[in-house]
């Protein structure tokens, strides 16, 4: 697949209220070095060419400053700013009721992950090739993993095997189409697609990709995007 008409649309998912970051808005709004964090993902994905069409669900009543970000960014391929649901579920759904018929493959993305590097964007996309339904960027997991009951530990599980998986997502769009019309719930779409029975496959993620979910994990990205000049 090449990335000129590419058939390749994103969802980004931004609706959520961010309960564990307690902010005074929801978390695709706080304060990224002067941006609503959700500006950063956008821009960036806006700016793949491997990505035709985006369409960004909003939090409930925030659908107006998410469209004015968008237009504030010049963020062209942004086609529906949509307000999102109870889940990160029906979020999706929600956005990808927007996504045509003709698009070939969706990506599904967490505003929550503001640092994304185009290389993972190529490598989800491609990743699709002969016949995956979903490709799923992911980073071994570096820590000794334990199982706890409260705070006892009552397993060390073996590490091997094991990976933290990120968002951008990449599916077949009439498999995720008809992964989602279930119904259920889950903290990523290929687990949706999984049990729908598709074909899921890992590509090398990256570590910079690190959902935002206290304001310690934004202060990282911040760094990190300092870092990057
Ligand atoms: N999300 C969404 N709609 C929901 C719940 C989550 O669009 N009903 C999005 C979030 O905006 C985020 C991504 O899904 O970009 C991952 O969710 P998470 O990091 O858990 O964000 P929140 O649900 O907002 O945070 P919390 O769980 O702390 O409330
Ligand atoms: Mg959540």
């Amino acid at each position: 697949m090449s990335p000129s008409g590419t058939g390749v649309w994103a969802v980004v998912v931004a609706a959520g209220r961010g309960e564990r970051f307690r902010g005074d808005r929801p978390k695709a709004f706080a304060n990224l070095a002067g941006r609503p964090l959700l500006a950063e993902s956008l821009e960036r994905l806006d700016a793949s060419p491997w990505i035709e069409a985006l369409v960004v669900v909003a939090p409930v009543e925030w659908e107006e400053p998410a469209i004015l970000l968008a237009e504030e960014l010049g963020a062209g391929s942004v086609r529906a700013v949509v307000p999102g649901g109870a889940t990160r579920a029906d979020s999706v759904r929600t956005g990808l009721a927007e996504v045509p018929d003709e698009a070939a493959v969706v990506l599904v993305h967490d505003a929550a992950r503001p640092l994304v590097p185009e290389e993972v964007v190529e490598r989800v996309v491609t990743g699709l090739a002969d016949g995956w339904d979903g490709a799923v960027p992911a980073v071994p997991l570096a820590d000794t993993v334990k199982r706890a009951e409260g705070e006892t530990v009552t397993a060390t599980v073996e590490r091997e095997g094991l990976y933290g998986a990120q968002t951008p997502q990449a599916f077949a769009a009439d498999v995720l189409r008809r992964a989602l019309a279930g119904g259920d719930d889950a903290t990523d779409c290929a687990g949706l697609v999984e049990a729908a029975g598709g074909r899921v496959r890992l590509v090398e993620g990256d570590r910079r990709l690190l959902k935002v979910t206290t304001p310690a994990d934004l202060a990282l990205v911040e760094a990190l995007l300092r870092a990057a000049g």
